[in-house]
């Protein structure tokens, strides 16, 4: 599995937690990581825009990003057709995001969620499943928006 990783500044300590808690999870996973490299100050836009280009193209599986909330980068990530980025600030709502919403992508945000939340979070929404039946309808609707 691929997956994709991007964060401004306010996220990009926890991106570097995730992909140290991903590659402990499963060597097998391989990431792609879209930056930021650092702590200075840049437009999460674009870092939201590039992961998720990453996964509608299917160059990644799935996407996870990262910013100061969680809330401008899941802004940005859903503008790209086929993106469905759940925000998510627990580990219910990852769960849910994957089994109703079918989230290719999810958002997180670095001065709002602990690390070890942030990991859990993770952990959830990529070992969750889709649950299908009315729910397939509904993605398809907002495929097609
Ligand atoms: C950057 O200061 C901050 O606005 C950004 O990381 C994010 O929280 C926006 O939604």
């Amino acid at each position: 599995m691929i997956i994709a990783l991007a964060s401004d500044h306010g996220g990009y300590e926890l991106k570097e937690k995730i992909k140290e808690h991903l590659k402990e999870k499963d060597s097998s996973i391989e990431l792609l990581d879209f930056g930021t490299d650092s702590t200075a100050s840049v437009d999460y836009p674009i870092y939201g825009k590039a992961c998720a280009e990453a996964v509608a193209k299917k160059d990644a599986d799935l996407g996870i990003v990262c910013c100061g909330t969680g809330i401008g980068i899941s802004i940005a990530a859903n503008k790209v057709k086929g993106i469905r980025c759940g925000l998510c600030t627990s580990v219910e709502m990852a769960t849910l995001t994957k089994q109703h919403n079918n989230a290719n992508m999810i958002a997180l945000g670095g001065r709002t969620t602990s690390p070890e939340l942030a990991c859990d979070i993770v952990d959830a929404w990529l070992d969750s499943e889709f649950m299908g039946m009315h729910h397939t309808k509904r993605i398809e609707m907002l495929d097609n928006m």
